[in-house]
């Protein structure tokens, strides 16, 4: 285990279920410094009780991400517990129909969800990475922010990757004078809660592991010295859905 590699302090978002939650647990094991945020206070307790053995190493901080008053306070707790070394934007949701049906609140949620608090959390947190010249950004996007022709009845979901992606890439290029790395991964389907409310007949079995996928973020995090992984496509070898 590399020291300095693991006295990093990593922001996760959406940590409370799926993917955020597995990151979680994969980077407790290599004894990195955690702050995970969710709306949900119980879920964010719940995952650190499971995690007791680290807890000195666990900080909760409840958050609704769509609220920038909220992201801002988010960041001012976060100056309290140290320099936030990586951040992990993973929040996000689905909500899946044809356009004729889609509504605009749904249209609105997947951008406010997916797409914005990207850009308040970078904003917010970019400055003290460019001084110090060392940070990490990893968005968690999906092959809809890719491959958007593959997917119908997505129009909102693919639009608010497709410009995460675009963000990402825009970004990546800004910081790379300052020595502050840019990630993006797009994993296919993997099983999560984020599939329980949607109805498809996709074999939930048969998607990614959250497991699988967590080793693959934990890659990208660690690369070493001035290297960066900058995109990674993970679909399951049968390809998607
Ligand atoms: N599952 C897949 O097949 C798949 C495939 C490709 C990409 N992805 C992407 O992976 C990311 C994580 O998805 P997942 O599958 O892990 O879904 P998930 O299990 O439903 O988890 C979503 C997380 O986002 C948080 N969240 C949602 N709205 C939020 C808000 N307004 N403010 C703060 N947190 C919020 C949720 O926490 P609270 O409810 O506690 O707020 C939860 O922790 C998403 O960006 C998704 O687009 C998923």
């Amino acid at each position: 285990m590399n020291k300095e590699l693991n006295d990093k302090l990593i922001l996760i978002t959406g940590a409370s279920s799926g993917i955020g939650r597995g990151l979680a647990k994969r980077l407790c094991r290599n004894g990195y410094n955690l702050i995970l945020t969710s709306r949900s206070n119980e879920k964010l307790s719940q995952l650190k009780d499971e995690l007791s053995d680290f807890s000195e190493k666990i900080h909760l901080i409840a958050c609704d991400l769509t609220n920038s008053d909220d992201i801002e306070n988010l960041y001012k707790k976060t100056v309290a517990i140290g320099f936030v070394e990586c951040i992990v934007s993973n929040a996000g949701l689905g909500r899946f129909s044809s356009i004729d049906k889609m509504s605009v609140d749904d249209w609105d949620i997947q951008i406010n969800t997916n797409l914005r608090p990207s850009f308040l959390l970078a904003k917010l947190f970019v400055g003290q990475m460019k001084k110090n010249k060392t940070g990490h950004l990893i968005f968690i996007n999906s092959v809809a922010g890719k491959y958007g022709h593959s997917f119908s009845n997505s129009t909102a979901y693919v639009s608010s990757k497709y410009a995460l992606k675009g963000f990402a890439d825009s970004l990546r290029t800004e910081l790379r004078d300052y020595s502050v790395k840019v990630s993006s991964i797009y994993p296919g389907a993997i099983d999560t809660e984020f599939w329980d409310a949607i109805n498809v007949d996709f074999a939930r079995h048969e998607m990614l592991s959250i497991d699988d996928l967590s080793e693959t973020i934990l890659h990208v995090i660690e690369a070493p010295n001035s290297s960066v992984i900058e995109d990674v496509v993970v679909r399951r070898t049968a390809g998607d859905f």
